[in-house]
C-alpha cells in the first residue's frame, strides 16, 4: 500500500496550492517533509503551469509547530549542525531564492521552523487566531532554519532579539502591525484571501517577479544595489518587457507568457 503523501498539491488556475499533511503532528517538519518539499520547490521551477505557490497547513490549529523535535531529541553538536544545514540548503533558502513567488498562509500556530518556514516565503498573510514564535530558547537552542537572519531583516534587528529571547508568541494583529504579516483575515476566509493575493502575483510578468525576488534578497547585502542594476538589465532582454510595454501603449492588459 503507498503511503499519504506529505503534502497535496491542489490547482487553482496558474497557482498551486500546497498543503501539509501531518496535522495530528501540528505539521511540524520532520526529515521526510523536509526532503518532499524541497524536492517539490525545486520542481516548481520548471513547471510553467504554475504561477506562484501558496503554503498552508492541515488541520485548524497549525500552520506549522516547528521542527519535529522528537527526531532531534538525542542530536549531538555535529548532527545539529548537519540538520540545520541540510534544512536551510534544501528547503528554507529553496524558497527565498525561487523564481516563483510563495506565499504563506499561517492558519493557527506558527513556530520556530513553521515561522522561519513562512519567513522564507515572500509573502505572508494569518488567520486572526494565528500564533507566531520563535521558542527554540526554551528547548536550549536557537532558530536553526534562517530564523535569527530573516526575523532581524523583517522586522528589524530590535524587535527580532525581544522576540527570539522571549520565545514569546506575537498573535496576529500584533504580527501585522509590525510587517511580521502584511494581512490578518478571519480563518474561514484565509485561504480565499490567499488566493486573491496569489492571483494579484501571478498577472504580473514572470520573468519580472524572478528578478525582483533576486534582488530584494539581496537587500542588505553589499552587492543590493548592483543585483537590482543587473537584474533590472536582464528585463530588457525578456519578452514580457515587450509585452508589458506594448500592453501599456495599447491600453489593454498584458498577457506574459509563462516562460
Ligand atoms: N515537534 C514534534 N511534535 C510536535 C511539535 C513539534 N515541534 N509540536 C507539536 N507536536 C505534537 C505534540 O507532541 C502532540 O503529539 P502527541 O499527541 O503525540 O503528544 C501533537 O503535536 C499536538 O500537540 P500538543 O498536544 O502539544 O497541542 P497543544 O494545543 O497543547 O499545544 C503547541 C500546541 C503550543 C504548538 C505545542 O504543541 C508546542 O509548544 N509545540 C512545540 C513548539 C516548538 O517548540 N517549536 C519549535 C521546535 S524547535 C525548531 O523548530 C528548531 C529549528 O528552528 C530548526
Amino acid at each position: 500500500m503507498s503511503e499519504a503523501p506529505l503534502v497535496t498539491e491542489e490547482l487553482h488556475g496558474n497557482i498551486a496550492c500546497w498543503t501539509l499533511q501531518r496535522p495530528k503532528q501540528l505539521n511540524a517538519l520532520n526529515g521526510a517533509l523536509i526532503e518532499a518539499l524541497g524536492a517539490m520547490v525545486e520542481e516548481v521551477q520548471h513547471r510553467d503551469e504554475v504561477r506562484c505557490v501558496i503554503l498552508t497547513g492541515s488541520g485548524d490549529k497549525a500552520f506549522v509547530a516547528g521542527a519535529d523535535i522528537k527526531e532531534f531529541a538525542d542530536f549531538d553538536s555535529v548532527a545539529g549542525r548537519r540538520l540545520a544545514e541540510h534544512g536551510q540548503r534544501t528547503l528554507f533558502d529553496a524558497i527565498a531564492l525561487s523564481s516563483k513567488p510563495f506565499i504563506a498562509a499561517i492558519g493557527g500556530f506558527a513556530l520556530g521552523g513553521g515561522l522561519e518556514l513562512a519567513l522564507a516565503c515572500h509573502v505572508r498573510i494569518a488567520s486572526d487566531n494565528a500564533r507566531m514564535g520563535l521558542p527554540e530558547v526554551t528547548l536550549g537552542l536557537i532558530p536553526g532554519y534562517g530564523g535569527t537572519q530573516r526575523l532581524s531583516r523583517i522586522i528589524g534587528r530590535g524587535r527580532a532579539m525581544e522576540m527570539i529571547l522571549s520565545a514569546r508568541m506575537v498573535k496576529a494583529a500584533e504580527a501585522l502591525g509590525c510587517g511580521l504579516v502584511s494581512a490578518s483575515v478571519p480563518r474561514e476566509s484565509l485561504m480565499e484571501e490567499a488566493l486573491r493575493v496569489a492571483q494579484g502575483l501571478a498577472a504580473n510578468s514572470p520573468k519580472a517577479l524572478a528578478a525582483a525576488i533576486r534582488a530584494v534578497q539581496a537587500s542588505g547585502t553589499p552587492e543590493g544595489y548592483e543585483v537590482e542594476i543587473d537584474q533590472f538589465g536582464r528585463c530588457f532582454a525578456n519578452e514580457d518587457f515587450k509585452e508589458g510595454v506594448a500592453a501599456f501603449l495599447e491600453k489593454r492588459k498584458p498577457d506574459f507568457p509563462g516562460k
